[in-house]
């Protein structure tokens, strides 16, 4: 099959690189000339684990091109998948500008059938606007099929995710286009769960909220067991080993962040409140997410009641670990409340180089607690787990460690003379 996939962020480059690895002949499109330069060239802008392997691999063998040409790519191909940015907008709905973009393009260009697919996470109604835009616009209904197909990868784990997917999502307003999709995923052994264009739009901003309020609930267990002197990691054990409960998405910590789940949260919000509807629970979910970086700071004033003038470092910047993406990171919002508090902050992250006034970011981990006050753990990198911690200990000048993240082992630390404070413990 012919596909041009529209966007080269982390849903469209990796879901072009797999598709011409299922040996379709993809042109994967953007707007940003300089990324697709780069791409052309080989260099890959984004760190997900195997990705600039498939892409070279595919490029190679000619199944897989780049070009910023958006205009006539879209109009070249037979499958359009759409997958640009909605990041959220000041008022927590989604900014659908680029996909509005993308739209006219089609709407302009159609000559032949065409199946458009969106693989962007865009509020309900959104490929019912879409589809009543292109009529509106004068396109006979037989010359094309919208298609809402939204993706559920994990960034760090994106291709594995791609390839072992738990469903394979499809909103449609007929059967015309089941066959092509069909197509379109054949080496992905996942059951297809077939809905209206709105039900699939639905079902994800449904599963991002679900996992919100998993994050939710445990920071607010946590918060209980930290309250009566309970190790939280025994709780969550206790819940997960139940299989109605599932043992995902139950670590307490920073809460959650990243460039999904609180734009999704305040996007299904915000969906819901244009139809009066009431969001009592991802309310809750939101508002106990906002507050963990005070409770952490809370914290930490148990023991260090005056934050100014300390110097404080941060080990990790990205919102998880094995990823390069700090869009929407706790850690970032930590580290800004400590500048606010006047602290002097020093980070290190093994993917970024945090590029923020006041910070002081380092490329070498130890050399970022030297003199330090205080080490802040704030994503939980593997390597922060195996550091050796006497050299990390002679190069501090205080003594404590807040583990955000339960992602150290405190009877080590505490044996090298630290005051460890973690998650519910
Ligand atoms: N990142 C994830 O983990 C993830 C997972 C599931 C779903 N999603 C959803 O997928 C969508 C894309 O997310 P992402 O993280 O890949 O975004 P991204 O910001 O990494 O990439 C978006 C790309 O689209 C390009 N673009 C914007 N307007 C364009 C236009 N008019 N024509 C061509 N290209 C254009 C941008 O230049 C950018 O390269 C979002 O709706 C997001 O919510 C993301």
């Amino acid at each position: 099959m012919r596909i041009c996939v529209v966007g080269a962020g982390y849903v469209g480059l990796t879901t072009a690189a797999t598709l011409a690895d299922f040996g379709h002949e993809v042109q994967c499109v953007d707007i940003d000339h300089v990324k697709i330069e780069g791409l052309s060239l080989g260099f890959v802008p984004i760190y997900e684990p195997g990705l600039t392997e498939l892409i070279d691999k595919n490029r190679k063998d000619g199944r897989l091109r780049f070009s910023s040409q958006v205009k006539e790519s879209i109009r070249d191909y037979p499958v359009i998948l759409i997958a640009v940015g909605t990041p959220p907008k000041e008022d927590g709905s989604s900014n659908l500008s680029s996909i509005h973009q993308v739209v006219e393009i089609v709407a302009s260009t159609i000559q032949e059938y065409k199946i458009i697919i969106t693989k962007s996470t865009v509020p309900p109604g959104t490929n019912e606007w879409i589809y009543q835009k292109l009529v509106e616009m004068g396109l006979d209904e037989d010359r094309f099929d919208i298609v809402s197909n939204p993706e559920f990868l994990r960034e760090g784990t994106a291709l594995w995710d791609i390839l072992h997917p738990n469903k394979i999502v499809f909103g449609t307003k007929s059967d015309r286009p089941i066959k092509v999709l069909k197509k379109l995923y054949a080496r992905g052994k996942a059951p297809y769960i077939f809905t209206s264009l709105t039900g699939a739009e639905l079902i994800k901003y449904a599963s991002n909220a679900f996992l919100a309020t998993k994050i939710s609930f445990a920071n607010e267990m946590a918060r209980i067991c930290d309250a009566y002197d309970v190790d939280y990691a025994d709780i969550a054990k206790g819940l997960g080993t139940d299989p109605r409960i599932g043992r995902h998405f139950l670590k307490a910590g920073l809460g959650f962040g990243g460039s999904c789940l609180p734009k999704d949260l305040s996007a299904l919000k915000d969906s819901a409140t244009r139809k009066k509807v009431e969001t009592k629970l991802l309310d809750a979910v939101m508002a106990i997410n906002d507050t963990q970086i005070e409770h952490y700071l809370n914290k930490l004033g148990t023991v260090l009641p005056d934050l100014a003038a300390k110097q404080i470092t941060v080990w990790g910047v990205t919102f998880k670990p094995g990823t390069d993406d700090s869009r929407f990171s706790p850690a970032i919002a930590l580290i800004e409340q400590l500048i606010q508090k006047g602290s002097h902050v020093h980070t290190y992250d093994p993917m970024v180089q945090l590029q923020l006034a006041d910070v002081s970011s380092f490329a070498d981990q130890y050399e970022s607690v030297n003199h330090s006050d205080v080490l802040i753990i704030a994503t939980e990198w593997e390597q922060f787990q195996k550091c050796n911690w006497s050299e990390v200990k002679s190069r501090m000048k205080g003594a404590f460690i807040l583990d955000t993240r339960n992602c150290i082992d405190g009877k080590t630390v505490r044996r090298e003379g630290f005051i460890y404070l973690g998650v519910g413990i």
